[in-house]
């Protein structure tokens, strides 16, 4: 059977990947922020994982708000980056796990969740960061297949992060019911706390973010438990991105090891962080 070896998870702030295009990685700015994110990276070259399941938003570039699902599951043999108004990225072009994908929406149905079934569908910053700072920036072809599950947090209203751990409980009986010998990674993206619009427009939280770091892993039941209004009211409104990171952890052992953790503020208008988790019995 298919085995999870890791749960990750990243910002996918768009000028991360704007800086890496414009080779700024080095300079005073962006330094701090690239190199705490390496540790990460370097988990992925050692582990070796085939398939990676991310957990983003799209922001209104694949779907916009006249069509908004709550949960999508890519079901693609393949997904095109995205141009977002700045022109094509010289990133390849991410395999889809199309096997995989059509296995975790039957589990999914089977325990209750009823996601969007997606075969054709572009993919923007939301799962094109994270893939780069997990897995660099491959001349080629991306070393996983990739299955992207699309959750809204743009469009009110937004799912439970309740419901979200929920849902990475379910994906974790999809990994582990898939007949393959193939190395999974859950990687759940976004946050941590910022807000783009309004009246708070530049809001971000550090103390809630270093909390949110420690407790993803620790205490992922207080965080699950917490409704969608905390969440706008301590990470911003655009930090609600954060409830993915509980699909993410939800896939996971209730006992986690952290392997690696970063945060630094602010990378453009968010905290940005990273964590890498393995499963404790493993
Ligand atoms: C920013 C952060 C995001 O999560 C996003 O989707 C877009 C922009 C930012 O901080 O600039
Ligand atoms: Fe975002």
């Amino acid at each position: 059977m298919a085995q999870l070896i890791g749960g990750l998870g990243a910002s996918h702030v768009p000028s991360i990947g704007a800086a890496l295009d414009k080779g700024l990685r080095e300079t005073p700015d962006w330094k701090p922020f690239f190199d705490g994110t390496v540790p990460g990276r370097a988990w992925c070259e050692a582990n070796r994982p085939d398939v990676a399941v991310v957990i983003f938003n799209d922001h209104g570039n694949a779907f916009f708000l006249d069509k908004v699902p709550t949960f999508a599951i890519g079901c693609a043999e393949e997904y095109r980056p995205i141009d977002e108004g700045w022109g094509p990225r010289a990133i390849p072009v991410f395999a889809g796990h199309a096997a995989f994908g059509w296995h975790l929406v039957d589990r999914l149905v089977e325990s209750h969740f009823d996601p969007m079934i997606v075969q054709e569908i572009e993919v923007d910053h939301g799962l094109q960061v994270p893939m780069e700072l997990f897995f660099g920036r491959p001349e080629t072809a991306w070393p996983v297949k990739i299955v992207p599950i699309f959750v809204n947090v743009i469009q009110y209203p937004i799912p439970l992060p309740a419901r979200c751990y929920q849902l990475g409980r379910a994906l974790r009986q999809a990994i582990d019911s898939f007949d393959s010998d193939e190395r999974f990674v859950v990687i759940g993206t976004g946050g941590l706390s910022h807000q783009l619009q309004g009246s708070r427009a530049g809001f971000t939280n550090a103390e809630a973010d270093r909390a949110f770091l420690a407790d993803i892993a620790a205490d992922p039941d207080r965080l699950a438990a917490m409704s969608r209004e905390d969440y706008v009211r301590l990470f911003g409104s655009e930090g609600a991105e954060l409830m993915m990171w509980l699909v993410m952890r939800g896939a996971m052992d209730r006992e986690v090891e952290v392997r690696h953790t970063h945060y630094h503020l602010p990378a453009s208008m968010t905290g940005a962080g990273m964590i890498v988790l393995e499963n404790r019995a493993a």
